[in-house]
């Protein structure tokens, strides 16, 4: 597996086991989430480039530092939207695209069902995410889409990872960094991540 970050902190495995717990309910889920999010965020925004600057302190000048990078972030919906807080905690000036997929359940194909990309995404720092990398179809179409815009530098941003998605993902779109808080053993016959956390989606909006 290229490219991917486990991230490791104890934050991250508190939050992970409130999610991955059945009982946990919709709304802690949603608020657990979003924390997870932006440790995930933290991490992924790492790489941003920085220009250099000159600033004044009550007491005199000094070299300070701004994000040189547009960001961009980019939720597959619906289970994305719930981790876009954790990152505009951190790029509150961040473009907000949403692209809309859903999974056959018969073929577990990604089908498209929406797209709203601002413009700009050609030079931009692009974060994709998505609570879940199953098979990895809909990480893979979403980033081909994006490419399709113009869209050049990208993250890929999950929380649970299957080693099949991470593989696909990879071999699809090899320069894309993948940011995980784990790599789950298998996927089960219906294409759901083992451990896992069920369905992301249902869990946030409460549609189980
Ligand atoms: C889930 C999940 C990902 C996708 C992962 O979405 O949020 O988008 O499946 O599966 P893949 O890696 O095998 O493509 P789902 O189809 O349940 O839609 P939802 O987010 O609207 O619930």
């Amino acid at each position: 597996m290229k490219n991917l970050t486990v991230v490791d902190h104890p934050l991250l495995k508190r939050d992970l086991t409130i999610l991955r717990r059945r009982e946990t309910p919709y709304g802690v889920f949603r608020k657990t989430l979003s924390d997870a999010a932006a440790i995930l965020a933290y991490e992924a925004m790492r790489t941003l480039d920085l220009h250099l600057l000159e600033i004044e302190t009550p007491l005199e000048t000094t070299a300070g530092y701004q994000i040189a990078d547009e960001v961009f972030v980019v939720p597959i919906l619906r289970a994305g939207l719930g981790m876009v807080d954790g990152f505009v905690r951190f790029a509150p000036e961040a473009r907000i695209g949403h692209l809309g997929m859903y999974r056959d359940e018969e073929t577990k194909e990604p089908r498209d069902y929406y797209s709203s990309i601002p413009g700009g995404i050609e030079a931009a720092r692009v974060f994709v995410v998505d609570p879940m990398l199953a098979t990895g179809g809909s990480a893979v179409q979403a980033i081909q889409h994006l490419k399709n815009h113009g869209a050049r530098r990208f993250t890929f941003v999950c929380l649970v990872a299957a080693p099949e998605g991470v593989r696909t993902l990879n071999d699809a779109h090899s320069e894309v960094p993948i940011v995980t808080a784990t790599v789950d053993r298998e996927l089960n016959e219906h294409a759901f991540i083992l451990p896992g956390l069920g369905d992301a989606g249902d869990r946030i909006f409460g549609t189980e």
